[in-house]
């Protein structure tokens, strides 16, 4: 095998796995999923999920990247050979690289909306926007191909640009700064909409415990939630986990990482729902959400002009760390097995997504009619079958792979915990999670039929 880089010390996987959870999942997905599906029902599900299915399984899938050190496909085919079983186990990582880059599809899209925003931003369109404004603000980005095909490429050439040099280029210090400095900005912003939105609603909203409003899909959107946000199910975390040396404690680092993707994600939210119910705006409004009320804060806070533009910058940043990880495992993959060189595979691979990515964005214009699947456009599709369908398939899998096919000594070489947390480990990825895995797709099943 060709030589494999590593990561230098804990710090930097955990940047890296950090940077890779931490992106438009928090920042655009959670607060508008939380609008379209009943405010705190969600919520409290998606923490619950964050819980008892995410971090046990982000555990899984380090580990089997770590004992596998290997890309996702030759790394399950390696694992199912060390445990004597099928070495079908492969397609798992087969579909994990075909997931990541069917998001990547619409995740560039969006990335672009960012960048689109960090120009507007600096250029002062957000002075004294009122709600109004903003929205038609969006809608106008939104009814421009161009334009979303102009910052699509540019969010695609510059993912691109960094894989095609290999993990280690650096992105991952970067991050040491970058993230906190969101956390900063995000205080800022939270401040602000604290004292003039209506922070005692978007409180309510969120947190009211009201169990009667669970509804089946609403636990069905925040279990995929759960996996797309802590970037699960598809190999990314696996691959990082494959670059990460041995004496490092896998339990710690994950639940760091999910606890700051998390309150990363609910922070948001709360700043942003206190602009909508203060603006009028629709809290369901969907995937316009962030881009309908943040303008509007920044509009009319000191500085705000300023602040707007860094905090756009933030979160493409944030974007662009996690759309690499999107990538990685396939780049992984067609590295280690054939003779292509890892630039040239990278523009391969970034042209096919690229095209899907166009595909999306006309799904917001010229294709709105254009119906895939119950109802869904082009966008909704990949959002809904990656998310609710083949990332918790894939966590599914691993889960029981790791869970009943493994040896107990391997994996517990792996995690080295002591005998009451690997227990807890056990109870969670063994039965807990794929049970409820399995209860989410029976409910799909039944929608569907
Ligand atoms: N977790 C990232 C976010 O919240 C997106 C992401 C990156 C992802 N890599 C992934 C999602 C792998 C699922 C699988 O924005």
């Amino acid at each position: 095998m060709a030589h494999r880089s590593a990561w230098k010390n804990r710090w930097t996987f955990m940047l890296a796995t950090a940077g890779s959870a931490i992106g438009l999942g928090n920042i655009w997905k959670l607060p508008y999923m939380i609008g379209v599906n009943g405010g705190s029902a969600f919520v409290l599900v998606f923490i619950a999920c964050i819980f008892f299915v995410g971090i046990p399984l982000m555990m899984t899938e380090i580990l089997l990247g770590r004992r596998a050190q290997k890309n996702p496909l030759d790394g399950m085919a390696t694992l199912a050979n060390e445990a004597k079983t099928s070495l079908h186990w492969k397609w798992l990582g087969g579909m994990g690289m075909v997931t990541g880059l069917l998001i990547l599809g619409f995740y560039s899209v969006i990335g672009g909306w960012v960048l689109s925003y960090i120009i507007e931003a600096a250029r002062g369109v957000f002075t004294n926007v009122t709600g109004a404004q903003s929205t038609a603000n969006f809608d106008a980005l939104l009814a421009s191909p161009l334009t979303l095909l102009c910052w699509h490429t540019v969010f695609m050439v510059m993912t691109m640009g960094v894989v095609a040099r290999g993990v280690n280029s650096g992105l991952e210090k970067a991050n040491n700064i970058l993230i906190p400095a969101l956390f900063a900005i995000l205080l800022v912003l939270l401040g602000y909409s604290m004292s003039v939105g209506d922070m005692a609603a978007a409180y309510q909203f969120m947190f009211s415990l009201d169990f009667s409003k669970i509804t089946p899909v609403a636990v069905l959107s925040a279990l995929g939630h759960a996996f797309f946000s802590l970037s699960l199910g598809m190999g990314a975390v696996m691959v990082y986990g494959s670059y990460l040396k041995r004496d490092i404690s896998i339990a710690r680092t994950t639940v760091y990482i999910a606890l700051a993707d998390t309150m990363l994600g609910l922070l948001v939210g709360l700043a942003i729902y206190a602009l909508v119910f203060a603006n009028h705006l629709e809290p369901s409004a969907g995937p316009g959400l962030i881009f309908q009320s943040l303008p509007i804060a920044f509009g009319h806070m000191p500085w705000g002009n300023l602040i707007g533009t860094l905090f756009f910058m933030l979160v493409a940043f944030a974007a662009w760390t996690s759309a690499i990880s999107l990538v990685e495992p396939a780049i992984a993959w067609i590295t280690e097995n054939t003779k292509i060189k890892r630039a040239s595979a990278t523009v391969g691979l970034g042209i096919m997504v690229w095209l899907l990515g166009v595909a999306v964005l006309l799904s917001f214009n010229e294709w709105k009619g254009v119906k895939i699947v119950f109802g869904l456009s082009i966008f909704e599709t990949l959002d809904k079958l990656t998310s609710t369908i083949l990332l918790p398939l894939g966590g599914l899998l691993m889960a029981i792979f790791a869970g009943y096919w493994m040896k107990k000594d391997h994996v517990q070489d792996e995690l080295n915990l002591n005998d009451a947390h690997f227990k807890w480990w056990r109870t969670l990825n063994n039965i807990v999670a794929p049970i409820a895995i399995l209860a989410v797709f029976l409910y799909l099943f039944e929608v569907i039929k």
